[in-house]
């Protein structure tokens, strides 16, 4: 039988080593986030597993919502952006975290923190598990990283190619004859 393991190049996060990152994140905006009640704003759909396991690992009052962001365009990034679905929560005065799977170029996630700005958040820090810099184009860089990756394309824990492969339990590079 065909497993969604065999088209897997490499793996370059094991599960043991997010489960480790996981618990360092959540140990720092524990300290950091003491008595603020952060919001975390989960992007979906690619952050979810990532998001939801941080989430467990912040030992302070803290509140999640989940929202979700689309460009116009056939899934290029290149397309004007959109809120596909806003936050439940009033925004203005809160200590908003957005955590998101990977920051590459940076332009929808520099869109997003603009329209939280824009609506009078007390602050704005973003968490990304991977950051891969040396796509970046906008001017924005995430406060917390789990770790950097190269320019491949990757996928597992939350990262797609076509919706397929979020189900990884790690995060790995796609073999090239499946995208090619
Ligand atoms: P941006 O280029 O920083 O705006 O990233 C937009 C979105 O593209 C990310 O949130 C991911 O969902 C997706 N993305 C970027 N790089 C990869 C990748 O290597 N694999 C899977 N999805 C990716
Ligand atoms: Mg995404």
């Amino acid at each position: 039988m065909k497993s969604i393991h065999d088209d897997v190049a490499k793996i370059l996060i094991s599960k043991e080593e997010i489960a480790k990152i996981i618990e360092k994140l959540g140990k720092q905006i524990t300290e950091e986030y003491e008595g603020k009640n952060p919001l975390i704003l989960c992007v979906l759909k690619g952050a979810a597993p990532f998001a939801t396991d941080l989430f467990r690992n912040i030992n302070t009052e803290a509140e999640i919502d989940f929202v979700q962001i689309s460009s116009y365009g056939l899934g290029t990034t290149s397309g004007a952006l959109k809120i596909k679905r806003d936050a439940d929560a009033e925004l203005e005065g809160r200590h908003v975290i957005v955590v998101d799977d990977i920051l590459d170029t940076g332009n929808t996630l520099n869109y997003f923190c603009g329209y939280l700005r824009s609506k009078n958040t007390a602050s704005v820090k973003l968490c990304v598990m991977l950051d891969k810099r040396e796509r970046r184009q906008a001017d924005i860089e995430a406060d917390y990283i789990g770790a950097v990756v190269p320019d491949e394309f990757i996928v597992g824990y939350g990262l797609d190619y076509a919706e397929k492969y979020r189900n990884l339990p790690y995060v790995g590079v796609l073999k090239r004859e499946i995208y090619e």
